[in-house]
C-alpha cells in the first residue's frame, strides 16, 4: 500500500475524501463518537479492504453510515420504534440494528451473512459533509487495528493504519469519545452495546424496557470479544492506591496522578478524554495502567464498559 494521504477538513479535503470513497478506497474520518474507517458499503472489494486494514475477523458485521434519516430507511425495515428513537436522537451518537431490506445493494461482506442491518446518522458536521458528498453509503468501523483502542483523533488513527488505508480526514478531537449506542430493534428492543445515549434513555423514549445483553449471549457486537480497546500496557481497574511500575489514571479529585479523566467529576469529560488518555499513558512506556473507579452511573456504564474490555484477559 502507498502512503495514507492527510486531508483537512476544507471544501477541497472533502471533495478529494469524498472521491476516494467514490473510487472503492478507504478514508478514515470523524464523527462525533470516534473516527471510522470508510468504505463504499455498495463495492464488495472496499468492504474487503476494511476488513483487512483492521484485521478484523470477517465474522464481525458493519455499521452502514448515511447523510440523512430518508437514505437509512431505502435500506431497512422501518419500524414506530425506529422512528420514535431517531426523532430524538438522531443526527447522533446512535446506531439501529434493524431488518435488512430485501433487495437493498450493500455487500453481502457487510453484514457478515445476518439477515438485519445497523445503520447509523452521524451528527458531526464533517461526517454529514463527506457522506453527502460521497452519495454512496458508508460502512465504517472504528478506524484502529481490530482489538486496538478506538481512536478519537487523526493521529490515533495514523498509529495503527497509516500506510494501511488512503486517506485520513483531520476534522480533529471527537466530542463524545465514546462508540456509539448500538440499539438492537430486530426484535425486543435490546442494548447491544452501551454508549452516550443511556439505556435509561431509551426506555423513557420507547415507554417500555429495553433489554440489556448479557456478554455470554451470542450476539454480533464487539463485546463477544474478550478482550477489546486494549492499550499495550496492561489494565488495572479500580485502583484504590497507586503502585510503582503504574502510570497512574484518575478520576476525580486528587493529589497525584499522571492524568485524570476529569478532576470535577464529570462523566461526559470523562468519556470524552479516555481512549486519548489511554493512548498518552501507552506512550510512556508504563507496562501496566491503573486507573481509579468510575462510577457505574448513566455515562459511566459505557465507560465502565470500555474499561473492563480494557483489562481483559488478553489473547
Ligand atoms: O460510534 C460508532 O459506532 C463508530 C463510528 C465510526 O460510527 N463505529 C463503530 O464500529 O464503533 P465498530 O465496527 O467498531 O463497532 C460496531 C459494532 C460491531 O462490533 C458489530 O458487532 C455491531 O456493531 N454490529 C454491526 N452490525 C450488527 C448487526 N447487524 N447486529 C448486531 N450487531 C451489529
Ligand atoms: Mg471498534
Amino acid at each position: 500500500m502507498t502512503d495514507t494521504l492527510r486531508l483537512k477538513a476544507s471544501p477541497r479535503g472533502l471533495a478529494r475524501a469524498a472521491t476516494v470513497l467514490q473510487g472503492g478506497g478507504l478514508v478514515a474520518f470523524p464523527t462525533e463518537t470516534v473516527y471510522g474507517l470508510g468504505g463504499d458499503a455498495s463495492n464488495d472489494r472496499a468492504v474487503a479492504r476494511i476488513y483487512e486494514a483492521k484485521g478484523r475477523p470477517s465474522f464481525n458485521p458493519l455499521i452502514v453510515h448515511f447523510a440523512d434519516l430518508a437514505t437509512a430507511q431505502a435500506y431497512v425495515h422501518w419500524s414506530d420504534m425506529a422512528q420514535r428513537v431517531a426523532d430524538a436522537l438522531w443526527p447522533g451518537p446512535l446506531t439501529l440494528v434493524l431488518p435488512l431490506r430485501e433487495g437493498a445493494r450493500l455487500s453481502k461482506l457487510v453484514t457478515a451473512g445476518l439477515d438485519t442491518l445497523a445503520v447509523r446518522v452521524p451528527a458531526n458536521p464533517v461526517a454529514r459533509a463527506l457522506l453527502r458528498a460521497a452519495g454512496v453509503p458508508v460502512a465504517a468501523p472504528s478506524a484502529n487495528r481490530s482489538g486496538r483502542i478506538s481512536p478519537t483523533r487523526a493521529a490515533h488513527v495514523l498509529e495503527t493504519l497509516d500506510g494501511r488505508i488512503d486517506a485520513v480526514l483531520d476534522g480533529g478531537a471527537c466530542d463524545v469519545g465514546l462508540e456509539s449506542t448500538i440499539l438492537g430493534l430486530a426484535g425486543k428492543p435490546t442494548l447491544l452495546r452501551p454508549g452516550r445515549v443511556t439505556c435509561e434513555q431509551l426506555t423513557d423514549l420507547l415507554g417500555r424496557p429495553v433489554a440489556q445483553r448479557k456478554d455470554s449471549e451470542q450476539i454480533s457486537a464487539p463485546g463477544q470479544l474478550g478482550s477489546h480497546y486494549a492499550p499495550s500496557a496492561l489494565v488495572r481497574l479500580n485502583a484504590a492506591e497507586w503502585e510503582p511500575d503504574e502510570a497512574r489514571l484518575a478520576f476525580g479529585p486528587v493529589e497525584s496522578c499522571d492524568l485524570n479523566l476529569s478532576p470535577t467529576g464529570d462523566l461526559v469529560e470523562a468519556a470524552a478524554n479516555l481512549f486519548e488518555y489511554l493512548y498518552r499513558l501507552d506512550a510512556t512506556g508504563a507496562p501496566r495502567i491503573a486507573v481509579m473507579p468510575v462510577p457505574h452511573v448513566g455515562l459511566g456504564v459505557a465507560i465502565n464498559d470500555r474499561l473492563s474490555r480494557a483489562a481483559a484477559p488478553r489473547n
